[in-house]
């Protein structure tokens, strides 16, 4: 164990101990949210593992999690400096650079003002409450006769591929006018670099802390084709209409049109992505649950209708949608951990000591899986987030998910992502009917990775009749 002085009235971190230059990696394993878990039921919400020569302090439980990252919300607002992160927009990155807080505070707050932007504009036609409705519906729609022709065609679809297309050209489609075919090659080898990318900077990496490793040219590759192009085009649109900036009113801090470039091109990672990986966990979750699938499909049916698109505004009136997207966000917790976080000075939590510059691992699969804080968190089940006669959706029950993080480095996307996940899956529950391939057993078993994926798979997809019961 490193040596630290332990300022007084301070005490140690538990831990498992670490062995020499591996130090807990053994322990760790290749599903860190599983073993962080059960040793946060031995050591407690706060304890300490080496990951390599490196201590990270590992947090669990809702109080815990909530009084470093809300209560403490600055001591812990840090990214670590981890090897894998340079190479992540080469470096630029405004979710996993380890800017200082000045400029981190402005290229968050330029990022968040982008974002806005798409829900405030409005769509083309009156019946769109904003921009990101519009294309959203349009790709719905499309998707949904992508995947009749696929299935005419071949008799069965990879959610994943068809899905990750759909929400790519959501945010092509608002940024640079553009849609991509769903057999766009370019899209395609991006969409499976990305693959490999989550895997490697997944918390727990062992190449992070111990050596480097030759997939990180792969990674490099990635940071390079992630649409640098045409990133850069839409991005100088961008910093045309923005007048100021290079200047935070705050911070006095000056932006590098690169590090303006790397908020885009964060955008748009975090954006495909993790809303991808959602939907395509929820087919999943329709298929292995076809009993839900058919009251999904009953409620869109009985609240929106069959003859037109749903809408953003018909969420208050689907409550077992609403339900079932917070138990998959819960029941997959499909980013088991938040991006890495780092102590920006010495601090302590429930009496323990914590040194300045200390990466932090925020392990929200535990939180969603907490027995203290769920009944039966492994059954997946929408109605715990329902009142009793299941008219109502239970918003505090919906509050306990941890999702997106908390506090100052909380997801920013998080408005657009809850809203993309809901009208996507209206659109394709409303239209189509998913299913396993017979005689093919649904694998549900997550990968690990920055966001865990289900394995690759081929189901089968059916429309609906109208006059169908
Ligand atoms: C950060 C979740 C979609 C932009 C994060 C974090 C999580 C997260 C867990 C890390 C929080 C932390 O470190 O404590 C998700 C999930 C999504 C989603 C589950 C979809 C289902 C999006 C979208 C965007 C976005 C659509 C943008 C359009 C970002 C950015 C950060 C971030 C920029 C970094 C914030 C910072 O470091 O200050 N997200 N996200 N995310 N997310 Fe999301």
């Amino acid at each position: 164990r490193l040596h630290i002085d332990i300022p007084a009235g301070l005490r140690r971190l538990p831990g498992p101990k670490p062995l020499p230059i591996i130090g807990n990696v053994l322990e760790v394993g290749s599903r860190p949210y599983l073993s962080l878990t059960a040793m946060s039921k031995r050591y407690g919400p706060v304890f300490q593992i080496q990951i390599g020569m490196r201590p990270v302090v590992v947090l669990s439980g809702s109080e815990m999690v909530r009084q470093a990252l809300i209560k403490q919300g600055e001591d812990f607002a840090g990214r670590p400096d981890l090897y894998s992160f340079q190479f992540i927009n080469d470096g630029k990155s405004l979710a996993f650079s380890t800017d200082q807080a000045g400029v981190w505070r402005a290229r968050r707050k330029l990022a968040m003002s982008a974002l806005r932007s798409f829900a405030i504009v409005e769509g083309t036609t009156p019946e769109y409450s904003c921009v990101l409705e519009e294309h959203i519906c349009k790709e719905g729609e499309y998707l949904v006769k992508q995947l009749k022709i696929v299935m005419e065609t071949d008799g069965s679809f990879d959610p994943f591929r068809h899905i990750v297309v759909s929400v790519a050209n959501v945010i092509c489609g608002m940024c640079f006018g553009r849609r991509y075919s769903h057999d766009d090659q370019e899209l395609l080898s991006l969409v499976n670099l990305s693959d490999e990318f989550g895997q490697v900077v997944g918390s727990g990496n062992p190449a992070d802390f111990i050596e480097h490793y030759a997939t990180f040219n792969k990674i490099k590759a990635c940071a390079i084709v992630c649409f640098q192009d045409n990133i850069r085009d839409i991005t100088d649109s961008l910093i045309d209409h923005c007048e100021d900036r290079k200047l935070d009113e705050n911070s006095n801090v000056q932006m590098s049109d690169e590090k303006i470039v790397g908020i885009v091109n964060d955008l748009f990672g975090a954006g495909f992505d993790t809303i991808s990986t959602a939907l395509s966990w929820s087919v999943m979750y329709l298929v292995a649950y076809p009993e839900i699938q058919e009251r999904l499909y009953h409620e869109l049916k009985d609240k929106v209708g069959l003859d037109r698109t749903p809408l953003l505004s018909d969420k208050p009136n689907l409550p077992l949608l609403d339900a079932f997207i917070l138990e998959l966000f819960r029941h997959s917790s499909f980013l088991p951990f938040t991006i890495p976080h780092c102590t920006t000075k010495d601090t302590s939590l429930d009496g323990y000591f914590i040194p300045k510059d200390t990466c932090v691992f925020i392990n929200q699969w535990q939180v969603n899986h907490d027995p203290e804080l769920w009944k039966d968190p492994s059954s997946f089940s929408p109605e715990r987030f329902l009142s009793a006669d299941g008219t109502e959706l239970n918003k505090l029950e919906g509050e306990k998910v941890m999702a997106f993080g908390l506090g100052k480095r909380r997801c920013i996307g998080e408005v657009i992502a809850r809203n993309e996940v809901f009208l996507f899956l209206a659109i394709l529950i409303q239209r189509l009917r998913f299913r396993a391939l017979p005689g093919e057993p649904l694998d549900m078993t997550p990968e690990y990775g920055l966001t865990m994926k289900h394995k690759r798979c081929q189901l089968k997809a059916t429309v609906r009749q109208r006059n169908e019961e």
